[in-house]
């Protein structure tokens, strides 16, 4: 706890609705249009529910339902619960990438919250960067706010076999293009896998990031674990109903949670669960609207002291649903917590400390204790050198371990059309050895750094048996993928990174151990290359997307618009 109260006459929403100006007698009246009066208003905190549900977004079915709970909670603690749809970003049917909206979600979010007489916010997401998304929005607006993720789906199955949500069904695509399995096989697998309500329940990055919200502190305890139709998500969905409200009495807001302990904490638990490789990109956009500086080295000095835990595909052999049952986060920062801050503060409260405090591991084999981590460091790396100045990542616990040191000559694809049209040439000249590389694939250059960061193997080296080689691009990968990619390279091809100046046959070298990552080509050549360099394509000059490209930051800073970091508090609307 804070300490802090508010009187009734402090809360936010009384500047709408309380006197005798023209304004406020509208305000209230105009509520009568949805039957409400002022017994459902008078005196109770307004708690605005933002809800990406849509019939669109396939991991948020559950929404309605939920929302309808946390209602349920907030009425039972004297709020006065306000519904408020937002953007949804559906990741497997928006096109080109979720990506690219994400700052439009954190956006609306923030605007809604200050634009409308709300005290306090849940956020209600889930799907990859809806999470990122309401939360960057909603710190920026700087009301209380509570996290409710939308928890993973169940297991997948087909055919006897666990499945996993896009990770098997990479691996299963890959042996239909290698010839091995017809396409109905395929179509089966997928509908094995999505099952129920929920997100990806392989460590991707909705479960990562939900993971990540619950270690910044932003959710209550043990959200971030349960699976979607479990009957605990519906009371955990009452629980943060009832919690807002008593936060905004008490006037916690995000700048009492989001400290820099608490993300050095969210960091070493995106370690120890093998997270998404997104995360690190979501990590220091949000870092960057709670005012807290986070360079990449942060992320590297924290991954070599963090054991990795979690035993979740990707990079592991489990699902979600398991990683619940076995104890689910709270127990996983239990084993943690002589590298955890147990003094960083939680909505719920309590310092996050508390919250593992009576956690109890139930599977040793999903969870592994300290004494028996599946590696000694984190699963995500960072590395710099001459191909990637300003930084790359690559998450080293889906790699191959024998391609982790590697050099080869690369194989250059201009951009995702000419990846698309030439990797299964049988004249390409590539071999296992080769390095596959992909430019014009970051923030501005695709436009939206969308996840093709896993290239896939050429048709005649799958035939042959290969099923990882090294792929180098400036996008990022789904976290549900694997392999030897190295991603997020900046600065990207587009605005003139090296990466742009790869050529055919040149010699990358590859040294996880050592983080580096660089071009083998004399400084003279670059030179001369960059003198001949322009961009590939133009960026259109109307629409989001031309804002976008004009304020989106490169990979290393979190890809947020340069204008929407912290700053100078923006004032409260006018009221007239
Ligand atoms: Fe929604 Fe994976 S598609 S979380």
């Amino acid at each position: 706890m804070t300490g802090k109260r508010i009187s009734f006459d402090q809360l936010r929403s009384r500047r709408w609705f309380d006197g005798a100006s023209m304004r406020a007698f509208s305000h209230r009246g105009r509520l009568r249009q949805l039957a409400f009066s002022s017994e459902d208003f008078d005196g109770k905190p307004v708690i605005g529910i933002l809800n990406t549900w849509s019939d669109l977004n396939t991991c948020h079915g559950h929404f309605l339902e939920r929302a309808e709970q946390i209602k349920r909670g907030v009425l039972q603690a004297g709020g006065f619960p306000v519904e408020m749809p937002a953007i949804t970003l559906g990741e497997i049917l928006m096109k080109p990438t979720t990506m690219l909206y994400r700052n439009l979600l954190a956006m609306e979010a923030e605007e809604l919250i200050r634009s409308y007489p709300v005290d306090g916010v849940v956020l209600m997401g889930g799907c990859d960067k809806t999470t990122p998304a309401l939360v960057m929005g909603a710190v920026s607006a700087c009301l209380p706010l509570i996290f409710m993720p939308a928890g993973p789906m169940l297991r997948g199955f087909w055919n006897g076999e666990t499945l996993g949500s896009g990770t098997d069904h990479w691996k299963y695509y890959a042996e239909y293009r290698a010839g091995n399995l017809e396409a109905s096989v395929v179509d089966e697998v997928l509908a094995g896998t999505a099952r129920s309500s929920g997100t990806c329940m392989t460590m991707g990055t909705a479960a990562t990031m939900m993971s990540v919200a619950e270690t910044l502190g932003l959710t209550l305890p043990g959200a971030s674990s349960i699976p979607a139709p479990d009957a605990n998500h519906g009371v955990m969905a009452a629980a943060t109903g009832r919690r807002i409200v008593e936060m905004v009495w008490e006037d916690l807001k995000p700048a009492d949670v989001l400290t820099a302990s608490s993300f050095d904490n969210a960091i070493t638990v995106d370690m120890a669960i093998g997270g998404s490789t997104n995360a690190i990109i979501h990590l220091v956009a949000m870092a960057g609207r709670a005012g807290v500086d986070l360079p990449l080295a942060r992320f590297d000095e924290i991954s070599r002291k963090t054991p990795w835990l979690a035993n979740i595909r990707p990079s592991g052999e489990y699902l979600m649903e398991d990683f619940y049952y076995a104890g689910g986060l709270r127990a996983l920062m239990r084993q943690l917590d002589d590298l955890l801050d147990g003094s960083a503060m939680t909505v719920a409260g309590i310092p996050i400390g508390d919250t593992w405090a009576d956690a109890r591991l139930h599977n040793e084999e999903v969870i592994r204790p300290r004494s028996n981590p599946l590696g000694p460091d984190g699963g995500t790396v960072v590395l710099t050198g001459t191909l990637a100045p300003d930084g790359a990542v690559i998450k080293q616990t889906a790699a191959d371990p024998l391609l982790l040191k590697h050099s080869g000559p690369a194989v250059v694809f201009a951009d995702r059309a000419d990846l698309d049209a030439r990797i299964d040439d049988p004249d390409l000249p590539v071999t296992a050895d080769s390095v596959l590389v992909l430019q014009n694939a970051g923030p501005v250059g695709a436009p939206g750094m969308p996840e093709w960061g896993q290239l896939p193997i050429p048709k005649k080296l799958l035939e042959a048996g290969v099923r990882d080689m090294v792929r180098i691009s400036d996008a990022r990968m789904s976290g549900t993928s694997y392999g030897t990619c190295v991603l997020h390279v900046a600065p990207e091809a587009h605005v003139g990174g090296p990466l742009g100046l790869v050529q055919d046959g040149d010699t990358i070298t590859l040294d996880v151990a050592e983080r580096k990552l660089d071009l083998e080509v004399s400084l003279d050549e670059m030179a001369m290359r960059r003198a001949e360099w322009t961009p590939r394509k133009q960026i259109p000059g109307r629409g989001y997307v031309s804002m976008y490209a004009a304020h989106v930051t490169q990979a290393n800073r979190g890809c947020d618009f340069d204008f929407l970091h912290a700053g100078p508090e923006i004032p409260e609307p006018e009221i007239f």
